[in-house]
């Protein structure tokens, strides 16, 4: 009997030093996180304690789960939120340009790479890397590398939309020159003149 109370000793004081442990946890654990069991009912905070947190002392937050800060104020994110993400929410990262994910530990590509195009971190920043058809920052201009002369516009990779009077794969045949308005008369006049 005696030896049980002493190993319910032993558990006790054991189990008072890993709670005192985890409420002192780390180095860099918030001041507004404190032991639980120091509970003054009178205890005053101001500014209050935010997002649930009791105040268990003068000017002493407990935090619920997901919140830290002296008056628990902060969100926390777990795994932290990565490449300069902000916590927001418990768990939930606002993430800058360029990175997305629960975590912000994903590249993005703001508006998609289209096309076929690949978001992909080029030096930090996203990029999307584009077919050899394709080229901008979204892969959204084809490229023709015929090139499209006469103000010919590039509308799919190779095929050149050429403005009126003008043809060919690069818009390089002048119209004009195989449909002179002569030939036109000519063939007016040929239907005019054939018997009906
Ligand atoms: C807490 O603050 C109140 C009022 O400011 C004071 O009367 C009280 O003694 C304080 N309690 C402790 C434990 O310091």
């Amino acid at each position: 009997m005696g030896s049980f109370g002493h190993g319910s000793a032993v558990f006790l004081v054991a189990s008072l030093v890993t709670l005192v442990g985890v409420c002192y946890g780390g180095s860099d654990a918030p001041r507004g996180v404190a032991m639980g069991f120091v509970f003054d009912p009178k205890a005053k905070c101001d500014p209050p304690c935010e997002h649930a947190g009791i105040c268990i002392r003068n000017n002493t937050c407990f935090c619920s789960k997901g919140y830290e800060g002296e008056t628990c104020k902060y969100a926390n994110c777990y795994p932290k939120c990565k490449n300069g993400g902000i916590c927001l929410r418990p768990g939930k990262c606002r993430c800058p340009p360029g990175y997305g994910g629960r975590y912000c530990h994903k590249v993005t590509c703001d508006g998609g790479c289209w096309n076929g195009g690949e978001c992909t971190a080029v030096n930090g920043v996203a990029k999307c890397i584009c077919p050899s058809s394709w080229t901008g920052s979204k892969c959204q201009e084809a490229l023709c590398p015929q090139g499209c002369r006469n103000g010919g516009i590039c509308v799919a990779p190779g095929i050149c939309s050429c403005p009126e009077g003008w043809l060919g794969g690069a818009c390089h045949t002048d119209v004009t020159q195989h449909f002179s308005p002569l030939w036109l008369v000519a063939g007016f006049m040929l239907c005019a003149l054939s018997p009906a």
